[in-house]
């Protein structure tokens, strides 16, 4: 079996795992993995933008407590002032690696970067490439990355499990490589590095609806988690107000930043109804607004609602948002006429791999950056166009700590060949495709926007026998990407169900009917698993 060996090897080539090997690749020889195509992860599909203090009526302060208050009491104050004071620097970096932000000319016949407006911000601050800007970002650090000789990429490779000098029998606990399955010679290879950086992105292919691409099943929650890390916060799954609702449009986003330049919700019969939830309307943060939607389509027992920008003129809507103009037209939907029917979506992990403020795991040399990481910068809520942020701060935090620790740390092991003896091809494929609808059915059904203990209960019995199932399936047959996704998946449900089983209240994304209420009897406490022994 092949062996490869780096100095550091990187699981997963959206913003944060390729800005930190560019951030490394003059200091270190780096691998960059990528489950399928590189383009493949939730990076690609941002739409609105980054968050960063730019406008001179705008203050980081001001940036802190609006994410702050998001958050729901259980941001970590620090990890959030740390991050907004780096927004101007991470814009920089990204101007330098040549993504085309969008801009506008000043009364004075100067460029500078239009901003965009989004819920929960109480100023205009999100820098964007038109509407599609993880595209143009994606695109851009994927062109660096291709160029740079230390940079060692590998497309359609899925990283089974990671290695740790424990499971080798060695006594000093440390992580020294992964397992990888390479998807198109099914030949599963070993790869031994100093540091393992995860930077799997989100889960929310859990849910049975949800924005995100096939790739986010919170591959790097399960491997921390068997690997021995504490996994934080999986209760808070951030459920987008504005997916496209259409039979054929395969979870597309309606960006936020189009209620930000006056979109409205409203109804079948077209009467608004932000205002009964929030006097923010349709700029309250997204817990509310998915929340109120969610409300809105069971009590009226209506499909959707829908999402009008239609008072805009058209060139305005053409040139702000052009591909959302032009994937809804696809579907004979003309949005400079008409409203466009929209329902929420799971769309963000705000819990996942608990680490430092330098990104660092429980596992000596595992970090963790992007959305896999709990950092606590989010708490109970994610505000808009945080997120790409955090990715920046925390790949350039990360990559400072590897440098300077790189030179002492030895040399990995060789590491023992993957065993295939004991397992056959599968002739039962049909179970991997069944156990993913229906696990993702009921996580929607029970564990969605608003839980109750009995829903929570009746998903945990059904992952538990799922789990026994997967168990014996993964120990008899041959793996296969689809299976290897699967097994991590029943890990991230079982994990947001145990997470919202220890909240007994509501707060931030966290909604349940029997506990309405936030506890405001104590201190507001994340919660934290720890992996058995
Ligand atoms: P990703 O970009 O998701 O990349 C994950 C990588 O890990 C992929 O390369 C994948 O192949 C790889 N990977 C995963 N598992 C494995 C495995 N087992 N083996 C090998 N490789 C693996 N945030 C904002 O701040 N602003 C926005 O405007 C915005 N808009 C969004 C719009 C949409 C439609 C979506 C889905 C998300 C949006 N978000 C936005 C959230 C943001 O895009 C993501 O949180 C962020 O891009 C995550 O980046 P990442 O680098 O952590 O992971
Ligand atoms: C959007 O454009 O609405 C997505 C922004 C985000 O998820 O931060």
């Amino acid at each position: 079996m092949p062996q490869r060996t780096y100095d550091v090897f990187i699981i997963g080539s959206g913003i944060a795992g390729l800005s930190l090997a560019l951030r490394l690749a003059d200091e270190a020889q780096v691998a960059v993995v990528s489950k399928f195509a590189l383009t493949d992860g939730g990076t690609y599909y941002a739409q609105g933008g980054i968050s960063a203090v730019l406008d001179a009526h705008d203050s980081v302060a001001s940036h802190i407590e609006d994410t702050m208050n998001a958050g729901a009491g259980l941001c970590q104050p620090e990890i959030v002032e740390l991050t907004v004071a780096h927004g101007k620097e991470c814009i920089d970096w990204l101007l330098e690696q040549g993504v085309p932000f969008t801009e506008e000319q000043t009364r004075s016949g100067e460029k500078q970067l239009h901003l965009h407006r989004e819920g929960g911000h109480s100023h205009r601050r999100i820098v964007h490439a038109g509407d599609a800007t993880g595209k143009a970002i994606s695109l851009s650090l994927i062109e660096k990355a291709r160029s740079h000789p230390n940079i060692h990429l590998f497309e359609n490779h899925n990283v089974i499990d990671l290695i740790t000098s424990k499971k080798l029998g060695l006594e000093k606990q440390r992580v020294v490589g992964a397992y990888v399955l390479n998807n198109k010679k099914h030949q599963v290879l070993a790869i031994a590095s100093r540091i393992v950086v995860l930077a799997t992105g989100g889960a929310s292919k859990v849910y049975l609806y949800t924005s995100n691409p096939n790739v986010s099943t919170g591959d790097g929650m399960a491997l921390a988690w068997r690997a021995g890390c504490r996994i934080a916060n999986m209760e808070f799954i951030q459920f987008h107000p504005t997916c496209l609702y259409h039979p054929e449009a395969n979870s597309f986003l309606i960006s936020e930043a189009v209620r930000g330049e006056g979109g409205k919700l409203i109804l079948p019969d077209g009467s608004p109804f932000m205002n009964n939830y929030d006097p923010r309307e349709e700029l309250a943060p997204r817990d509310i607004v998915a929340r109120a939607i969610d409300h809105q389509i069971k009590k009226l027992g209506i499909e959707c609602v829908y999402l009008d920008i239609s008072h805009r003129s058209s060139s305005f809507i053409q040139e702000h948002f052009p591909t959302i103009y032009q994937r809804c037209l696809k579907f004979n939907i003309d949005i400079s006429k008409e409203p466009i029917p929209v329902v929420p979506a799971a769309h963000y992990t705000c819990g996942g791999v608990l680490t430092d403020s330098h990104a660092r795991t429980d596992i000596p040399g595992l970090y963790a950056i992007g959305e896999v990481a709990c950092t606590g910068l989010h708490g109970a809520n994610r505000m808009a166009s945080n997120s790409l942020l955090e990715c920046l701060v925390f790949a350039a935090r990360a990559s400072r700590n590897i440098v300077e620790i790189l030179d002492k740390i030895p040399a990995p092991p060789d590491l023992p060949d993957w065993d295939e003896s004991q397992v056959s091809d599968s002739d039962e494929e049909v179970v991997v495709a069944h156990n993913w609808d229906e696990l993702r059915r009921f996580m929607w059904d029970y564990v969605g926007i608003v839980r109750t203990d009995k829903r929570l209960a009746r998903a945990m019995h059904r992952i538990r026998l799922l789990q026994d199932e997967i168990a014996e399936y993964y120990g008899n047959f041959r793996i296969t990407s689809d299976l290897l996704e699967l097994r991590n998946l029943v890990i991230v449900g079982e994990l947001i169900i145990r997470c919202a089983q220890n909240r007994k209240e509501s707060r931030g994304l966290h909604y349940t009917l029997d506990y309405p209420e936030p506890d405001t009897s104590k201190t507001p406490q994340n919660t934290i698993l720890k992996p058995p022994e």
